[in-house]
């Protein structure tokens, strides 16, 4: 009981403090160039907004429930700004409070057809999740997103929506635009091939409507938060044989819901505590979900000090505090699995492993290529501006430690994607001069309070 009691008042002390970010968050949007310079030590205590997973997936699954659910430490990133303007397009009211939304749920055949196109943006995870859920309604829809989510894969989800009996269209039968008819659904049982959350999520989502029972098997277990939620909310959805299964037509109920810190915003931060000597940070409130851990045990496999504590359970998530202190890491191999685990954070891993001693190497990382931009691509040749040594492979990447030098602050094009922008913000702490970040407000895409994180930190640096 005392841990739920900490954790709550964590939230709402974040809330005030994240609602405050926003507002200055709106400063970066303007920012085109950011300037780091080399950090000094910071020891101090830290809050990262709430999940951008999660949240995209409360206010989904809340529009499909009946009643009012207020979800408090709601991501401000774009991407679920972007679900909630598609939400508001399919007549699901919404008020934004604080930094939480109270969602006005229909039930599961309370959506609208929508008068308009409905726009996710530059979010893949909007787009995939909502395609699932309006394959199963009685109403046309059609779904575009920006330049970026225009070329990104499709496929991956239409094949197996079409297979439940979705009338689905797209441009080259890959890209968005997607043009998704109304459809009588029914539940299959489906092996995924490529490891991915968001198609398991979109057939979840549209074996709600289907009938019978739909059965997601996948070649990796990845991040369970839309099996959590439903489940909460009164789906009945449990694993069998390795799978995870889901019976259709339940009926969800609205409840208060609050979101966990995001781990992926937090990493920024942990790699930042490992560039920069003696510092010591503890992180609170922070999504523990073991599908989302990876990167802690990767750390910790290279020497890092770091340690959770104040673990509490909340809407079937863990939450914690992520305590970490500087000290020299060794480098390592993330491959198979473990690669899928922590597919957001293998930017900023590699920023950190020209830290490290013996380098980092990153392998069976093809999707990688297909993320907001061509994340092997993009990180290699930010980092060789930086004077690292780095190999590229189709499926990833080497870079060498500490031996080959200190990295050289550098001009930084993260080509729009705001994980690049954070990761080459991060490796810019301990670099030798100025490191300038090129169109910088992409990070308000998934973390618009970054930058004002970071600088509250190297502050406290100073004043110490
Ligand atoms: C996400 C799943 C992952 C991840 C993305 C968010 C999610 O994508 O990279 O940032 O919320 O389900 P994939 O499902 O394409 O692996």
């Amino acid at each position: 009981m005392l841990v739920f009691a900490l954790m709550h008042a964590h939230s709402i002390g974040h809330r005030s403090g994240a609602w405050g970010c926003f507002k200055a968050a709106c400063y970066y949007f303007s920012v085109a160039k950011k300037r780091i310079h080399p950090a000094q030590a910071f020891s101090g205590v830290l809050m990262v907004p709430g999940d951008k997973s999660i949240s995209h997936r409360y206010a989904i699954v809340a529009s499909l429930a009946e009643g009012r659910s207020e979800i408090a430490n709601f991501s401000a990133a774009a991407d679920c700004r972007s679900t909630l303007d598609c939400l508001r397009g399919l007549g699901v009211q919404i008020e934004e409070k604080g930094n939480g939304v109270i969602i006005d749920g229909k039930g599961l055949t309370g959506w609208k057809a929508p008068r308009k196109t409905l726009d996710a943006g530059n979010s893949g995870t909007t787009m995939r999740l909502l395609a699932g859920a309006l394959a199963g309604q009685e109403f046309a829809s059609s779904l575009t997103g920006d330049r970026s989510l225009r070329s990104r894969p499709m496929r991956r989800v239409i094949e197996p929506l079409r297979q439940m009996g979705a009338r689905i269209s797209a441009r080259e039968d890959e890209f968005a635009p997607l043009e998704i008819g109304c459809g009588k659904l029914r539940g299959i049982e489906f092996t995924q091939k490529i490891a991915s959350a968001q198609v398991k999520s979109a057939l979840l989502l549209a074996g709600l409507f289907a009938e019978g029972e739909t059965i997601v098997r996948e070649p990796v277990r990845t991040r369970d938060h839309t099996e959590l939620i439903l489940r909460e909310m009164g789906a009945v959805i449990e694993p069998r044989d390795g799978a995870i299964s889901i019976q259709g037509r339940p009926k969800l109920l609205a409840r208060p819901l609050i979101v966990p810190g995001d781990l992926s915003a937090a990493a920024f931060f942990l790699c930042a505590a490992l560039i920069v000597p003696d510092t010591e940070m503890t992180i609170q409130g922070v999504g523990l979900n073991p599908t989302r851990t990876a990167i802690l045990d990767f750390l910790a496999s290279m020497g890092a000090l770091v340690s959770v504590v104040a673990l509490g359970i909340r809407e079937g998530e863990l939450v914690g505090d992520i305590q970490i202190k500087h000290s020299p890491v060794k480098g390592g191999k993330i491959s198979g699995a473990m690669t899928a685990r922590l597919i957001d954070e293998l930017p900023v891993l590699a920023a950190l492993a020209p830290y490290t001693e013996e380098g980092i190497e990153i392998r069976d990382a093809q999707e990688l290529r297909i993320k907001e931009s061509d994340r092997i691509a993009t990180v290699a040749e930010n980092l060789r501006r930086m004077g690292a040594h780095v190999e590229e492979f189709p499926d990833g990447l080497r870079v060498a430690g500490r031996s080959a030098g200190r990295l050289r602050g550098a001009t930084i094009d993260p080509r729009d994607d705001h994980r690049i922008a954070m990761a080459f913000s991060i490796a810019a702490l301990g670099a030798e001069g100025e490191t300038v970040i090129r169109d910088a407000d992409c990070v308000k895409i998934s973390f618009p309070e970054f930058f004002e994180l970071l600088e509250g930190l190297a502050k406290l640096g100073k004043e110490d």
